[in-house]
Order: C-alpha cells, then structure tokens, then sequence
C-alpha cells in the first residue's frame, strides 16, 4: 500500500464537524453518537478545547485519515467540563426520549459502582485516558493509528500524567492486539450500561 504524505497534528476548529461525523460512522452506538449530531459536534470540540484533553488528526495526501480524542489528565479536563455540563445536556434533551432506558441503565451502574472497590484501584498518580481513536480503513496497516497513540502518550506525560487507560471491545475483530503491540496491558474486564463487555488496557507512561 503507498503510503502518500501523513501529517499528524491537533484539530482545528474548522475540522471538528469532520471529526464528529467520521466519529459517528465508527462508533455509532455509543453514547455521544445515540443522542445525534450536534451532541458529537460538541463532545469532539470538548477534547479540543479542553485543557486537559487533546484531539488529534492525521491527514493523508490532506485528507482526513483517522483521529485520537483523549484526556491527557483527567482532574484538569474534569474541571473543564463540569460547568459545560449543563449545554451538553440542553444539546442532548430532545434525544432523551428515546433514550429513557439507556439513560436509566447508565445511571444504575453508576450507583453501583459508587460503593464498589473497584472505583478505589484507578491509580497511581495522574491519569490520562484515551477515549477514542480511529483510521479510515483505506489508510489502515500504514501506521497512522499507532503513531497517533504515540503523539496522545507524549501529550499525557508532558502534562505529567503517570498512568494511561483505555477501553476496548473484547472482540476478535476488536484492537486488542494493537494496543498489545503498543505495550498496554490488559488490566481487567468490564462491561458497559449495555452489556457490552470491554478490555481495560494500562500503560505506566513515565519513565
Ligand atoms: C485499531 C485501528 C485504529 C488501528 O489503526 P491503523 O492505522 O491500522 O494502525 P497501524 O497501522 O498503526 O497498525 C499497527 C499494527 O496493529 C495491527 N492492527 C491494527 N488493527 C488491528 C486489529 N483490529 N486487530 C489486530 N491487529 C491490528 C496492524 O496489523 C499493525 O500490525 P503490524 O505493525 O505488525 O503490521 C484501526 O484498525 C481502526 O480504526 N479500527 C476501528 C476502530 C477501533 O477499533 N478503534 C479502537 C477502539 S478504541
């Protein structure tokens, strides 16, 4: 396959309706895609402009060929969203409906894990989680995946994150074994509101 000229760089703002609809196409049952278009405008545009977070492209030949969304440190980009919270929710309110029980499912499980140990293990230190990645699958098997997870980690460490997290379907057809060859770590199962059950994979990412 040739390659052509990759650039790997930080979304622009002009670029995120790219980003959200290419995004939606990958994943179209999670949650930002179930509750439409302009909700996945935002969420994107939440990694950009977090100060906390980054959202990544890469371009091939000057076309959009894949994109990492992730949180370089979970505290600052918590405090980011936390008063934006109420605009996602006005954004997402006339999806709610259809919704009602996905809604309910999402806020049980949440109840529960309060009060479970597993809420306690996330550490050590400053954490950073990579939320979503994805290449176009013309311009998968030339690198771009695995060199946008490389930019994410070095972006997370120079805001001093310490450990990386993320979450994957435990699929075959899933990335498992790219991740693996990235040096993550499976770290436990888990399973989402829907029942889909996914792979926890760790990196300690300082030296
Ligand atoms: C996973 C994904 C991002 C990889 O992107 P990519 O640009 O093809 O990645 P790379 O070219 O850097 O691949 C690196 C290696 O991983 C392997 N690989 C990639 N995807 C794989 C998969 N799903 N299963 C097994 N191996 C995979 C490649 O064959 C390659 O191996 P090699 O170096 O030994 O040849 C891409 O397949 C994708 O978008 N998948 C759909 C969405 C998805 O699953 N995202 C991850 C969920 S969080």
């Amino acid at each position: 396959m040739t390659m052509g000229r990759v650039e790997l760089r930080s979304m622009r703002a002009h670029e995120v309706g790219d980003v959200a609809r290419l995004h939606r196409l990958m994943f179209p049952s999670n949650v930002a895609s179930r509750f439409g278009p302009r909700l996945v405008h935002r969420y994107v545009d939440t990694f950009r402009s977090s100060p906390g977070a980054v959202a990544l492209v890469a371009e091939r030949d000057g076309a959009l060929s894949g994109y990492l969304l992730g949180v370089t440190r979970t505290d600052r980009h918590r405090a980011f969203v936390r008063p934006r919270r109420g605009g996602l929710i006005l954004v997402a309110l006339p999806r709610m409906p259809r919704n009602a029980w996905f809604i309910l499912k999402v806020l049980r499980r949440r109840l529960a894990r309060r009060s479970s140990p597993q809420a306690q293990t996330d550490g050590p230190g400053p954490l950073a989680v990579l939320s979503h990645l994805a290449t176009r699958e013309d311009a998968r098997g030339c690198g771009i995946g695995g060199d946008l997870v490389m930019f994410f980690e070095l972006e997370a460490l120079k805001q001093g994150a310490v450990t990386g997290y993320l979450a994957t379907d435990d699929q075959p057809a899933g990335a498992a074994r790219f991740y693996e060859g990235l040096e993550w770590h499976l770290d436990r199962h888990d399973r989402t509101a829907d029942g889909r059950v996914l792979r926890i994979y760790r990196k300690t990412l300082a030296p």
